[in-house]
Order: C-alpha cells, then structure tokens, then sequence
C-alpha cells in the first residue's frame, strides 16, 4: 500500500518560494476541488487576472481532455493546471504554447524522475509508450486578437494501478507506476511517491524560460528540445482529420510545428492538427 508523505501534499507557498519568474506563476490560485482548472481559469481570465497567473486544483470533478474526453482527476495524487496567458502574437502562433508545455513537462519529469519521456504529436506526454500527460490548449480572441489563452496540464503523478479506469489501462500510467517499475519499491518496501511541489516548481520554471525564448526568437528553441523526446521518424500513422484519414510514415516535424508524413513516393502532407494512432 502507498504511504503518502508531507510531500504529497500540494504547497502553495513552498512553490512560490522556487519560482524564478516574475510573470509565470505570480498569481497562483489553488483550490482543493474545482469543476476543471481550464474552466476556472478561463474565467478568471474573462475577469481580467493578470498574464501568467496559474490555477492549479488537487482534484476535477469535471476535468477535460482532448476531443470532448473526460480526464481522470482524483484528489491527492496528480497535478492539475492551468496558465492564463495573454500574448501580443497572433492567434495562428497560439498552437506553439501546446508545444512548449509539452517540452516543459518532458524536461520536468526528466529533471524530478530520472524517468525519460517520448512526446506523442502534437502534445501526449508517454512513459514506456503509455500515457502519463496531457495538454489542453483553449484561447479566447476578439477581432482575430488574442484575449487570453489557457494552457492546461493533467500529469498523472503519483496515481496507483488500481485508479486508472479498466478500459484505458493499456493505454495510461502514472509516473509512480513507472518510477516503481524500473527502481522497485523503496528501501521500507512501500511505494514510492514523487513530489508533486517539485513536480509544479519544475515544469513552471521550464514553461518561463522557453516562453521568454518563443517570445523573442520564436518556436525553434523549444522545437530543438522537443526532438529530443520525439521519436516517430519513419514510424507507420495513420492520423483522424476532420473529414479524412491521412496513412504514411512520419517524415519530421516543420518549423511551426506541424507534423510532416510521406504519403507517398514524392508526397509530403502537412498536418496541423489531428489525432495521431499507430
Ligand atoms: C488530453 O486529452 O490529453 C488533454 C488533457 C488535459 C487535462 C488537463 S488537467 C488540467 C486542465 N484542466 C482540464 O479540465 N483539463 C486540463
């Protein structure tokens, strides 16, 4: 059985205290339960809360993933999140923001757990090829301007076996689950469990310094690292648009971040956006 430990608890102050930015995270509102962080934030955002403010939430009752999915969000284990951004750039340079927190989660988990992530495209943190994060984008623009937008994060942290729902089992893990898999149980026998505080302190210190380098160079920066935990080059895919399939083998990545597949001898797609399976 898991012990859980002071360092399980999510530490507002003890956050602060490491963050290095002066604009990501000054404002970090926490709630014990809330419906979603990207609803709290978006409305907070729509009140008029400051660019870089954070919501961050021990539990959803409403947590949502991509494509309408619900996202798992039980109390005292993992870490929900939201960042209220409010660029100058334009609404076509908000998709970069998925990349970075993706980048910015990879480098986090590597730094806290020594365990090495594969991003998924666009934005599916995997451990040994089995999900642990993911990244919902949401954006609010007037006239083709950005309000705000909100880059929200679930990362399964110290989630055990038995809380992920039976029907996405093969598919979902935990960073705990992964951790004990590789390094065993601790020397009293009991699970380990990883610091969610260092956890927030490190993927917030991460999101800062590569959006300070999107602002003033742009997304190649955060493109350099994301290759490091990018390995599908040549992998067969078949990936869901709207209203098609594309199928081919995974070419790159282009420089604003759009998946490249070979669809043929001579064929190059570009695909913006879309769910990806192989
Ligand atoms: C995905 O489907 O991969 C995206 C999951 C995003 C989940 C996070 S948890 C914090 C934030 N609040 C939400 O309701 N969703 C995102």
């Amino acid at each position: 059985m898991a012990v859980m430990t002071d360092d399980d608890c999510i530490d507002i102050l003890e956050i602060k205290k490491y963050l290095k930015s002066p604009i990501i995270g000054r404002n970090i509102y926490y709630e014990e339960k809330v419906s979603s962080t990207n609803s709290m934030a978006k409305d907070l955002a729509i009140k008029g809360v400051k660019n870089g403010s954070v919501v961050i939430a021990d539990m959803q009752e409403k947590g949502r993933g991509r494509n309408g999915k619900i996202w798992i969000s039980p109390p005292g284990r993992n870490i929900y999140m939201s960042i209220i951004l409010r660029p100058k750039f334009s609404p076509e340079d908000a998709r970069g923001m998925t990349m970075l927190a993706a980048v910015s989660a990879a480098d986090a988990i590597l730094e806290i757990t020594s365990l090495m992530p594969q991003i998924k495209w666009p934005n599916d943190i995997l451990i040994n090829s089995k999900k642990v994060s993911g990244i919902l984008t949401e954006m609010g623009t007037q006239n083709n301007i950005i309000e705000y937008i909100i880059v929200g994060i679930g990362i399964n942290v110290n989630l055990s076996e038995e809380g992920i729902p039976d029907d996405i089992k093969n598919i979902a893990t935990s960073l705990s689950m992964e951790l004990n898999k590789t390094q065993g149980k601790n020397i009293s026998g009991n699970t380990r469990l990883i610091s969610r505080n260092k956890l927030i302190i490190s993927f917030l210190n991460k999101f800062d310094r590569y959006y300070e380098m999107f602002l003033s160079t742009g997304l190649s920066p955060v493109l350099q690292s994301y290759q490091k935990y990018f390995d599908m080059i040549g992998k067969d895919v078949e990936i869901t648009l709207e209203n098609r399939k594309v199928k081919g083998q995974v070419a790159g990545i282009d420089s604003k971040g759009a998946l490249l597949v070979k669809t043929g001898e001579n064929e190059l797609e570009k695909i913006v956006s879309g769910e990806l399976n192989y």
